[in-house]
């Protein structure tokens, strides 16, 4: 059994928030924002908006593009960090809202990296054979969680979501067929401190802000999470020179294209979507997809790695073939 992308889809909040713009609320400019990071605007949620709203509409699109309806899915499963509430999920929120009323729909929280361990889990549920066609959906509202005071933080991120359908098929094991062929997941909570959220509903009864040591983060993530690519390759047999598009996480410029080189994989093969998006955590890879599948470049049969390190630290792969 094979689990293979039927159809992917996005949406974004319409408020556009540019780097001149942010440069009047904090100390800041549009020249230090994309040297550092290549980011020149982002989305930002409408008030009252929430992340289920948004995950929602990105499902709707994954759906159309797959050309299948709400009924036809049996398991959703939600990366977010961004939670409508503390419970219910906004999985079952967004159930809910399509009109879904069978099947199974749960969040998955591995912050950034959230995207990725969500499709590894409905990858590994469809391979079983318990279910038969899932929306895998990576939604956030990081904005809500910003510090808008401080600029080391405020200018790296955006709202947004992205949604992918998968569907179980049968398969006799070739590489060539399509589906996800291999996927890594990796965690080590010894980081915490580097990228955390400064509440919580156990810890301090708040929500709590975004808090980040950047150099660290970039450091473990230039330096470390390519593990994880090396492992798909590894498990699989192919190699930089195979794939058609490398689909990273968008958290900065910079740390794509220095992991990109580290891998060897060619600068011509990478989807970027930071300058327009900003960091959507969990919604970036699925964002990024929906962009370059819409636009034409990912398709049919093309090799796809996906690669995503978040908070935790946590850090995964996953390789496509669409
Ligand atoms: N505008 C202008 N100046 C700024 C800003 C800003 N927005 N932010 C910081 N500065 C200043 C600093 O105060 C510092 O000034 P000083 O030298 O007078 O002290 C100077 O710029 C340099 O600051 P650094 O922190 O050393 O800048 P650095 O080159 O490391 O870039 C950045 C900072 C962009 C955050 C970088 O470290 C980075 O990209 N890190 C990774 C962050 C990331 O991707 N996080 C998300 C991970 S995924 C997830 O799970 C959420």
């Amino acid at each position: 059994m094979r689990s293979v992308v039927l159809g992917v889809g996005s949406y974004l909040p319409e408020r556009v928030l540019a780097n001149e713009e942010l440069a009047t609320l904090v100390d800041t400019s549009d020249e230090w924002i994309v040297q550092r990071t290549g980011i020149k605007e982002r989305r930002i949620a409408a008030p009252g908006e929430t992340t289920s709203m948004l995950g929602e509409r990105a499902a709707r699109a994954a759906l159309a593009a797959a050309g299948l309806a709400p009924e036809d899915i049996d398991l959703i499963v939600v990366g977010t960090s961004t939670p409508d509430y503390t419970f219910p999920s906004t999985a079952t929120q967004i159930q809910a809202a399509l009109g879904v009323h069978r099947g199974v729909a749960f969040d998955l929280q591995a912050v950034c990296s959230g995207f990725v361990f969500a499709l590894a889990t409905a990858d590994k549920f469809l391979r079983s054979g318990s279910h038969k066609r899932a929306l895998v959906i990576g939604a956030e509202t990081f904005s809500r969680i910003i510090d808008w005071t401080d600029r080391t933080t405020c200018v790296l991120f955006g709202d947004g979501a992205g949604a992918m359908v998968l569907e179980a098929r049968e398969s006799a094991g070739s590489m060539d067929e399509r589906g996800v062929l291999t996927t890594h997941l990796r965690s080590d909570g010894r980081h915490r401190a580097k990228l955390h959220v400064d509440g919580g509903p156990s810890a301090t009864q708040t929500v709590g802000h975004l808090r980040m040591e950047g150099k660290e983060v970039f450091r473990f993530a230039v330096g470390q999470v390519t593990d994880v690519v090396v492992d798909a390759f590894a498990a699989t047999g192919y190699t930089a020179k195979d794939l058609q598009w490398f689909v990273p996480h968008q958290a900065n410029r910079r740390i794509i294209d220095m992991s990109a080189a580290k891998l060897g994989i060619a600068q011509e093969k990478i989807v970027a979507t930071v300058h327009l998006h900003g960091n959507t955590s969990a919604a970036s890879i699925p964002l990024a997809l929906a962009v370059a599948a819409g636009d034409g470049r990912i398709g049919r049969g093309d090799l796809v790695m996906l690669e995503a390190v978040g908070g935790g630290f946590t850090w995964g792969s996953a390789l496509i073939r669409w």
